[in-house]
């Protein structure tokens, strides 16, 4: 196993009617900034039962964050932050929310220009406090200090990860995803499974406890994922969705072990040239970079194949077929393509997906470095 510190502050809050804890996790005098996405947090309510919990707190709200949220539209949250004299940061959405106010909790405080913590990595000495209801299971976000953000002008979507922006506590209430659209849960299957794959699918380390964790996540979502869609008022299963998906990118199943996370850098690029949501560029790149990279993966492929899919059958590099196959067959069985080709998207695409990562830096990727430019290319010529 890899050395490693593993610290999460995140304080989850889990279960039906938690949402009127947020009384006694937010400081009675603190000057709240409700921050949301479009209209979803209104129509099913979880916004009026949000300000009701607050109770005469001063309260304001900034509504209007985009799926895939925009530098842009977040700097008028700073300005209104900055301007109210507000010091607590409250999220109600998914992970483009949450991302969303991590960069504006981050922001407020910087001195210099806000972009460079995303183009150049600055350093963020402080933040200010921020916490989130979670409506959608998928990223993570709601349990961890990443926070993906897009400019507009430019099409670029970056990364930062940052200590002071993991949330102080987090509102998970299963029945508030009860309204989300097929697409959407779809999606917050796929990308907490690629999560875990990206954490777990690299070489063997000897990181037991981290493999049986991984395998044991995956399982359960082959197991809920088609449930999940056919019965979305189902509780046990809206529960465990989004148990997983938390637990998916909070840093426990990636402490100690290598990670790869060339299928998000990819991702990204595609998000951002093609406006595919995030969890659809995964399901595209994901099974063509593990051909691409079998030779790289192909004790922890077998593994994989073994005690995900129960694959025992034929030589190795059948099982090996067989594990990619059906993590593809899972993903289209949710109603997730996995072709560039079913989003209209073909050759012609690819010199600038990849000159789009060899410009935000993206030259190295991979477990081992050796995902260049040119195996990027492969990937995606591999995913047509
Ligand atoms: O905007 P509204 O009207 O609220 O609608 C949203 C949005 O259109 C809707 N929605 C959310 N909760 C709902 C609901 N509709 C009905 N009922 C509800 N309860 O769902 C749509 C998608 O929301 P979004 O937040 O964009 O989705 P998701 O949670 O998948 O977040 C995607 C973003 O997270 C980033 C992605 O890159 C992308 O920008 N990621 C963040 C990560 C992190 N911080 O660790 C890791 C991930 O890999 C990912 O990169
Ligand atoms: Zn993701």
């Amino acid at each position: 196993m890899l050395n490693f510190t593993f610290h999460n502050p995140t304080k989850i809050v889990f279960g039906t009617e938690s949402i009127a804890k947020l009384n006694k996790l937010i400081p009675a005098q603190a000057r709240v900034l409700i921050l949301y996405g479009g209209a979803s947090a209104q129509k099913n309510g979880t916004l009026d039962e949000v300000k009701a919990a607050l109770g005469q707190r001063l309260v304001q709200e900034f509504g209007g964050i985009e799926a895939n949220p925009t530098y842009e539209t977040l700097m008028r949250a700073v300005e209104q932050v900055r301007t109210e004299k507000l010091d607590f940061l409250l999220a109600v959405g998914g992970g483009s929310v949450i991302d969303g106010t991590k960069f504006v909790a981050a922001a407020v405080p910087f001195v210099g220009d806000p972009w460079t913590i995303l183009s150049a990595g600055a350093k963020i000495e402080s933040a200010v406090p921020l916490a989130s209801v979670l409506t959608l299971p998928a990223t993570g976000s709601e349990m961890n200090n990443g926070s993906v953000i897009t400019r507009k002008e430019t099409k670029a979507k970056l990364a930062f990860m940052n200590p002071h922006v993991f949330p102080q506590f987090s509102i998970l209430d299963p029945t508030k995803t009860y309204t989300l659209p097929p697409q959407q849960i779809a999606n917050g299957v796929v990308d907490a499974f690629v999560h875990i794959v990206e954490q777990y699918l690299t070489y063997p380390v000897g990181g037991m406890v981290q493999d049986r964790f991984a395998e044991g996540l995956l399982q359960t979502l082959v197991e809920i994922g088609p449930k999940v869609l056919a019965e979305p008022e189902n509780y046990e299963n809206r529960a465990n969705l989004m148990w997983v998906a938390t637990l998916a990118l909070n840093g426990l199943i990636g402490a100690g072990v290598p990670q790869d996370w060339a299928t998000h850098m990819i991702g990204h690029e595609l998000t951002a040239q093609h406006g595919i949501d995030h969890a659809r560029t995964l399901a595209i790149v994901l099974p063509s970079l593990l051909n691409v990279q079998r030779a790289d993966k192909r004790a922890k492929l077998l593994q994989y194949a073994e005690r995900v899919w129960q694959i025992r059958e034929g030589d190795e590099a059948q099982r090996i077929d067989a594990a990619i196959r059906q993590t593809a067959e899972f993903f289209e069985s949710l109603g997730v393509p996995t072709r560039l080709s079913a989003y209209g998207i073909g050759r012609e695409a690819i010199d600038t997906l990849v000159s789009q990562l060899e410009a935000h830096g993206m030259k190295a990727l991979g477990e081992h470095q050796n995902i260049t430019p040119e195996v990027s290319r492969r990937i995606l010529e591999g995913a047509l």
